[in-house]
């Protein structure tokens, strides 16, 4: 099957999944000689309309796993996007807890949307709730992971003739997808930290980055010390502010990034490719 322009398309707040996305659909455009394009769905500003795709079109989408699913409150975005017949890879990036029915779920939403998933990947990023788990990830082993699956996805895509019997990628995980993962505290109780934001500290010195990179819009432009907004904990203000004033506080918080810290920074996850 021939296609005349390679896209990614994804949400990524801290950029690993990113990375991940823009290596395979680099590769793809490369290996086709055909144009690459980007659509970065990250931001409020970039979530307006949903783009519509085409046949002809290969769209890496990518998003990261949060709680084993695609993120809920970007899974109406991604529904919306149109495939219109366009072949898609969807990728999940996770923290190597684990991905668990994130990739189904993006594979039937991007389906039900009007692609033909032809391959899907599940790859392991750096946790956004810190810098220990995951530590680095992607690495130069993901990303050559990632530059040889694309070589793989290219292949079966020429040896695809027409799309008379297309049937989903097969991809690791429940159908219909399972319940979201759910935090505990010390004693194994189910934990709640949908409203926890982070505090800022007196070194913020209102440059504005945060507001402008946070993907929820929660940030306040007036005075970027206040979240007013819904805060999803995607750590992107944490980890980008300049000043390194941000912070999280919440002892439930806390306890469950020190708590998935241990006991998921063994062993190492692998990429897992399906074609
Ligand atoms: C709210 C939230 C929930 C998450 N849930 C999971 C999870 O269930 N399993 C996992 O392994 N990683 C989980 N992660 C980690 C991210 O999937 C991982 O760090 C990913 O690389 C982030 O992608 P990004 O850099 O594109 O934002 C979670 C992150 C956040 C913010
Ligand atoms: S990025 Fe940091 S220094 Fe800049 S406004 Fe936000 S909190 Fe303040
Ligand atoms: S305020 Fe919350 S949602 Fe916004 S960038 Fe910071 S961690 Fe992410």
């Amino acid at each position: 099957m021939k296609f005349q322009k390679v896209w990614v398309c994804f949400f990524s707040a801290t950029g690993t999944t990113r990375k991940i996305a823009e290596t395979m659909a680099r590769r793809l455009a490369q290996q086709g000689g055909v144009p690459f394009g980007a659509v970065d769905f990250t931001t409020p500003a970039h979530r307006q309309t949903p783009p519509a795709f085409s046949e002809g079109d290969l769209v890496v989408v990518g998003t990261p796993v949060y709680a084993g699913r695609v993120p809920n409150l970007i899974l109406p975005f991604v529904a919306a996007i149109q495939g219109n017949g366009a072949m898609a890879v969807p990728l999940v990036v996770y923290g190597n807890r684990a991905y668990d029915d994130a990739l189904m779920e993006l594979r039937n939403t991007l389906e039900a949307g009007g692609f033909r998933t032809v391959a899907g990947a599940a790859f392991i990023g750096e946790h956004s709730f810190g810098r220990a788990l995951a530590a680095g990830r992607p690495d130069e082993s993901d990303l050559a992971m990632a530059t040889r699956f694309a070589g793989q996805v290219f292949s079966k895509v020429e040896g695809i003739e027409n799309f008379d019997n297309h049937s989903p990628v097969f991809v690791r995980g429940n159908n219909p997808v399972g319940p979201y993962f759910r935090p505990t505290g010390p004693q194994g109780q189910a934990i709640d930290i949908r409203k926890v934001k982070p505090q800022t500290a007196e070194t913020c010195n209102r440059c504005l980055w945060c507001v402008q990179h946070c993907p929820m819009g929660a940030i306040d432009p007036e005075d970027p010390r206040q979240t007013p907004g819904i805060c999803i904990k995607c750590n992107a203000c944490v980890k980008g502010c300049p000043q390194q004033a941000k912070a999280f506080d919440d002892p439930n918080y806390l306890f469950h990034k020190d708590d998935i810290t241990a006991r998921y920074s063994a062993p190492r996850k692998e990429p897992e490719c399906f074609l």
